[in-house]
């Protein structure tokens, strides 16, 4: 499979194929690491994170450091030149004078794909704004297939804030390829998906509904994706704290749903899944986290041309 070069700015970058290919090369990274210490030796990584991050962050830097390559950025842009003014087009330009790829996360719908456009190494998107998170998604792909075998013929809920979410719009777009997907799309009124990801939903001709109930969806889901809400998108504080508890998944909710359901959530968690249920061996999202380090090992190396993955 040849990606070297290319950039990754929302899923539908990687076909079918190159996700399958990815996920099956991770897996070749989990049962083998050892194999895979030097395979970015003498490469540089470069973060730049616009906005705060656990998980992206760390597991990418992990990620680079596990294949042998180093890392420079920033986790603040304050620490930077862009606190001077400087322009992502030319942050991204000068970035790319000094390392070999980069990923980047940024409060602006569209930054990733403007910055894809100026640099000539790979970028990654770390997540633009609301919009899209294609590298959580590739760690929601490979947390499901590892479970379930695959992504035919499985119902999938959404609950939280569909509207601000990038991971859902990211995961959404990705699932469609996949033939008998169908979505329950569970959120208030003022968080349901945005009308450009149900037109997609529809295009792709998948069954849908939107609920504003978690506990009727439950019985039904093979999979429930949880969210918190977006706090950092919303005009103003009272509709977040209106909203923000909006749902909360906890063992006693959970009796109701299949044994085989599968809990995931990109995390940070706010209230929406109780601790009571982080022992319930449905809770995929801790295993997800981990999976999001190897899927992002096997995506450097292959936008990187490294070889042997
Ligand atoms: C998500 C994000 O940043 O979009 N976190 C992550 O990358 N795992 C989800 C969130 O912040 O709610």
């Amino acid at each position: 499979m040849d990606l070297q070069g290319r950039h990754l700015v929302e899923p539908l970058d990687l076909s079918v194929d190159e996700i399958e290919w990815l996920i099956d090369a991770a897996g070749r990274i989990v049962a083998k690491p050892e194999d895979y210490a030097e395979a970015c030796k003498g490469k540089l990584l470069a973060t730049l994170f616009y906005e705060p991050s656990t998980r992206t962050r760390f597991s990418f830097e992990a990620a680079m450091l596990r294949l042998g390559g180093q890392v420079i950025g920033f986790s603040e842009p304050s620490s930077s030149s862009v606190s001077k003014g400087e322009s992502i087009a030319d942050t991204i330009r000068t970035v790319a004078c000094y390392a070999d790829i980069a990923v980047m996360r940024h409060p602006k719908e569209g930054s990733a794909l403007v910055a894809s456009r100026c640099a000539d190494i790979p970028v990654i998107n770390g997540g633009d704004g609301g919009h899209h998170h294609p590298t959580q998604t590739l760690t929601d792909l490979m947390t499901i297939k590892l479970e379930k075998g695959g992504f035919n013929n499985i119902t999938v809920g959404m609950c939280g804030d569909l509207k601000f979410g990038r991971t859902v719009h990211s995961l959404i777009r990705a699932l469609t390829r996949y033939s008998g997907v169908r979505f329950v799309l569970i959120s208030p009124d003022e968080l349901r998906v945005p009308e450009y990801v149900r037109e997609e939903v529809e295009r792709s001709g998948a069954e849908f509904e939107e609920t504003r109930d978690l506990r009727e969806a439950l019985p039904e889901l093979d999979v429930l994706y949880m969210t918190r809400v977006q706090r950092e998108r919303f005009f103003n504080e009272e509709d977040y704290i209106r909203l923000k508890d909006s749902y909360i998944l906890d063992a006693e909710k959970l009796r109701s749903a299949k044994q085989s359901l599968m809990v995931l959530h990109p995390l940070p968690r706010v209230n929406e899944i109780s601790a009571d249920v982080d022992a319930d061996p449905r809770a995929f999202y801790f295993r997800q986290a981990k999976n999001g380090m190897y899927i992002r090992m096997a995506l450097i190396m292959a936008l990187l041309g490294s070889k042997g993955v």
